[in-house]
């Protein structure tokens, strides 16, 4: 069997395990994943849209060296989905396939009730693990070491999904009528997103441990961009950083999210630039903000964002 998933030494030991793989968390992101692990509770990352919370996921998982097992959650996910659900088409092939054997056990039945009595009791054969389609939920209750389980977007399922999902998060085990019940051997950590589409219940949040990801301050954010570019220049990250920093505090309807800032860097080391002056900025802010109404009002307070100094 394979051994069991190592956990975080210490809060800075996840900073560091985080850090190296590009990740850059304050205290607070790595308390948080800290206790997540240690105390089996499961996180759900509260926040804007391109604020890591996605990201944080995927590195808690291969900070730990082990699988990330993804539900993606969407208006009218239901359980099938989620969890299992019987391979029809492969069940309607094999009966095909095996046409002459089925004849061979129904025959001589007498009576119509008879030939399904027969049938039922071959039923297993069809409803057994060689069918079974396991989504998400299921894999990572099955798995024979603890993974991380991420359910990203948990906003955009209805709320009697959530209400499917509490059951699952409260005790890792499923019942499946024709197999029996199946219980965690490793209970996952589990990482639940959502970008406040709607609010979660009050049963969620209690089961939850919860961290709210906004955008990072500025000395985070241009250690972010730094670790994803690495080739980016100081100067202009810095640079991009104050610019961005001064644009969330505009009155914007979408404000500038870390996936804006890490486009703007990576366009500006594209052209060459190695400072932003007001023509540059002006040609370029689309890569930041995707409103028409947010692109005049920036270009409005253009030359006070680009006068300020640090
Ligand atoms: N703390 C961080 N360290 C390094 N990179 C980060 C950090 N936070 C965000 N990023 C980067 O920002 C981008 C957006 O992150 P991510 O996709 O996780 O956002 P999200 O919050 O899940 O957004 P959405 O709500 O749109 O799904 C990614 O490229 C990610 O690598
Ligand atoms: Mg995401």
């Amino acid at each position: 069997m394979a051994s069991p998933a190592p956990t975080f030494s210490s809060i800075d030991d996840v900073m560091e395990r985080l850090a190296r793989l590009g990740y850059i968390a304050d205290r607070r992101i790595a308390t948080a994943l800290f206790l997540a692990d240690r105390m089996h509770k499961p996180i759900l990352v509260e926040g804007p849209a391109g604020c890591g919370k996605t990201e944080l996921a995927k590195v808690a998982a291969a900070s730990l060296g082990t699988e990330l097992i993804r539900l993606q959650c969407y208006e009218g996910l239901d359980e099938a989905k989620a969890l299992y659900e019987w391979e029809y088409p492969k069940q309607l092939l094999y009966t095909q396939v095996l046409r002459d054997k089925i004849g061979e056990v129904l025959a001589g039945a007498a009576t119509l009730r008879e030939a399904v009595e027969r049938l039922v009791a071959q039923e297993d054969a069809f409803f057994s693990e060689n069918f079974l389609l396991p989504r998400p939920l299921l894999r990572a209750i099955r798995a024979d070491r603890r993974v991380v389980l991420l359910i990203d977007e948990v906003d955009r399922a209805e709320a009697e999904f959530e209400a499917f999902l509490l059951e699952v998060l409260s005790d890792f085990q499923v019942s499946i009528p024709e197999l029996g019940t199946i219980r965690a051997a490793h209970v996952p950590m589990v990482i639940l997103t959502s970008n406040n589409a709607r609010e979660m219940t009050d049963a969620l949040k209690r089961r939850c441990l919860y961290l709210h990801l906004s955008y990072p301050d500025a000395a985070r954010e241009q250690a972010i961009v730094a670790a994803r570019l690495p080739d980016a220049a100081p100067a202009l990250i810095a640079e991009v950083v104050r610019v961005v920093q001064a644009l969330r505090r505009l009155d914007l309807k979408k404000l500038p999210s870390i996936s804006e800032t890490l486009e703007w860097t990576r366009a500006l080391a594209v052209l060459n630039a190695e400072h932003i002056d007001r023509d540059l900025c002006e040609q370029t802010l689309n890569l930041v903000l995707k409103y028409e109404g947010d692109l005049s009002r920036a270009r409005d307070e253009l030359d006070r964002i680009l006068s300020v100094r640090p």
